[in-house]
């Protein structure tokens, strides 16, 4: 896409964050008016259903990118199948210090520990309502940073509710590296406890607004294959919907001694690639089949994504490649799916 390759130009000479806000303030300005022309596209049907949900293709933007959902319908002109937006919080919250977002361009990478900066689920919810078009969105929940994280539970019930009408599923984030202590909670009782809480919450809310709506687990790769599987039998034992794999790593094996590798944070691209597949595969055999996964990280071209399907995903997101690539991958994606 010829508009991307300027705009890219323009925005990487740029400090990452600015470039980010920008992109998002126009994004939010043209979604619904002609100058959306500029990156919509045509994206063919490839419907998918996963998690009782219609897809129409397997595509979709993952979490972080648009975190108060003020420009989904931006991504839907550019043919994404979903928009997962959040990770959003009860309150409000500045999140880290600036910098906290750096491009490793050589790897085709970002590191961030941008510490769930967000407007609140309130603003989120005022969002989702007023958006025009009816692409499938999936809403990202988290804790506040000054909650501790033995009651980080009762924020994920906050927002649940808060959200629960307003979305098509609900992804429960409890592998962001950048809020320190929130990884814990992929653990033993912890888990389980979260886990049976928030479907104790589903069920109650799907019979008051008369509508079921999915929810996931996202999950990091920097497990062990004992604690995948562990992760596995919690999600079969509470009847999760779904699982998304992954969130950022926190190796750095892949990017040393390239510029800005030693920032801490996430590392996200192409370093991820393989980790996050590998993590999709053993989740896959030990989930056999009965709960779907959406798979993440470091997807960067058609063949990438492949890779993710052949892994046992259903459905597949994007986030870093799609900054490197533009929205062209949504179709180069979708036409090599149609193709297998
Ligand atoms: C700047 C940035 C912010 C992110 N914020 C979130 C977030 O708020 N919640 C979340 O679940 N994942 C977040 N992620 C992780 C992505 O959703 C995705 O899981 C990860 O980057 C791997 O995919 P990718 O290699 O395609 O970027 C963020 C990633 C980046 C690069």
């Amino acid at each position: 896409m010829f508009f991307y390759k300027v705009a890219q130009k323009v925005m990487f000479q740029m400090d990452p964050e600015v470039a980010h806000n920008i992109a998002i303030g126009s994004l939010k300005n043209t979604g619904n008016n002609p100058l959306n022309l500029f990156y919509s596209q045509n994206v063919s049907a490839a419907p998918v259903t996963c998690m009782g949900i219609t897809f129409n293709n397997p595509v979709g933007l993952a979490a972080g990118l648009d975190k108060d959902g003020e420009s989904i319908d931006a991504f839907h002109a550019m043919g994404f199948g979903h928009v997962e937006v959040g990770t959003v919080t009860p309150r409000p919250q500045p999140g880290n210090e600036q910098p906290r977002l750096f491009r490793l361009k050589p790897a085709k990478a970002i590191i961030n520990r941008m510490g769930f900066n967000n407007k609140g689920v309130d603003n989120l919810v005022r969002n989702l309502m007023a958006k025009k078009t009816d692409i499938i969105v999936g809403v990202n929940i988290g804790k506040n940073k000054d909650t501790p994280v033995d009651e980080g539970k009762n924020d994920y019930l906050i927002c649940m509710e808060k959200v629960y009408q307003h979305s098509d599923y609900i992804a429960v984030n409890i592998s962001s590296p950048n809020t320190p202590g929130l990884r814990t909670l992929q653990y033993g009782e912890l888990l389980d406890d979260l886990l049976s809480s928030l479907k104790a919450k589903q069920a109650e809310l799907a019979e008051k607004h008369n509508k079921y709506v999915p929810i996931a687990l996202k999950i990091a790769p920097d497990l062990t294959t004992e604690e995948i599987e562990k992760i596995a039998q919690s999600l079969l034992k509470s009847k999760f919907d779904g699982a998304i794999a992954t969130n950022t790593t926190l190796t750095r094996d892949a990017v040393v001694g390239l510029d800005n590798a030693n920032e801490m944070g996430g590392l996200s691209g192409k370093p991820l690639t393989d980790l996050s597949t590998k993590v999709i595969k053993q989740l896959a055999e030990f989930l056999n089949g009965e709960i779907p996964i959406i798979g993440v990280g470091g997807i960067n071209s058609a063949e990438d994504a492949l890779a993710k399907f052949d892994a046992g995903s259903q459905l597949v997101q994007i986030y870093t490649g799609f900054i490197y690539q533009g929205p062209g991958l949504i179709n180069d994606i979708v036409n090599a799916y149609k193709a297998k």
